[in-house]
């Protein structure tokens, strides 16, 4: 039988947290016009919006029989109270496909479910993932706003949302 876990990363994880943000089917170049980094595992655990505290974002994995298959970024109560803020969702490439986003981004939801709704915003050039995020139940809210990853390319975003369950 197949053993789903979901708990916060730790800096244990950071080796298998740098393979799943490594093997993502040029997730990185597609939202910030290079490859993945090493960075980013630090960036990803560790960063924060100005004004909020450390245990308001948990940073969390998904391990299928104990190997690290997915990462997520939550922010709660950001940008408001009662809303609970997803950052990136991500399944290493080689493990999409199979229904483990899903039962991630559901766990999540249901381990984290005092909020009353459920926000994330989805960049212009990752905009293939909209209909993921349409089968989890978010539409778009109308709004958007200019974003810029560092890597000099002036990109969008749309802000996507759900009430929750
Ligand atoms: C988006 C992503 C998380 C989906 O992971 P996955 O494990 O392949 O998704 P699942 O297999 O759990 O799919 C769940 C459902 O979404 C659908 N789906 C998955 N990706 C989709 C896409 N790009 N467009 C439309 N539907 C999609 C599946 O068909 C499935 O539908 P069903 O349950 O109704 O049959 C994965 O492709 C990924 O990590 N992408 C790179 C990172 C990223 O873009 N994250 C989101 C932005 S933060």
């Amino acid at each position: 039988m197949t053993l789903l876990e979901v708990r916060p990363l730790t800096a244990r994880d950071h080796s298998a947290v740098a393979a799943v943000l490594s093997n993502d089917n040029g997730y990185a170049e597609r939202v910030l016009g290079r490859p993945s980094r090493l960075q980013d595992v630090d960036e990803l655990m560790a960063s924060r919006p100005p004004g909020t505290s450390a245990d308001q974002k948990p940073s969390l994995g998904l391990w299928v029989d104990n190997d690290l298959v997915g990462v997520a970024e939550l922010m709660s109560d950001f940008p408001e109270l009662g809303t609970n803020y997803l950052g990136v969702l991500q399944i290493r490439a080689d493990c999409q496909g199979q229904g483990l986003a899903r039962a991630f981004h559901d766990q999540i939801a249901a381990t984290f479910q005092e909020a009353r709704r459920w926000r994330l915003t989805v960049v212009d050039t990752n905009s293939d993932v909209q209909g993921f995020w349409e089968r989890m139940g978010y539409e778009q809210t109308g709004e958007s706003r200019p974003w810029n990853s560092g890597s000099g390319v002036e990109h969008s975003v749309f802000v996507m949302e759900r009430d929750a369950e």
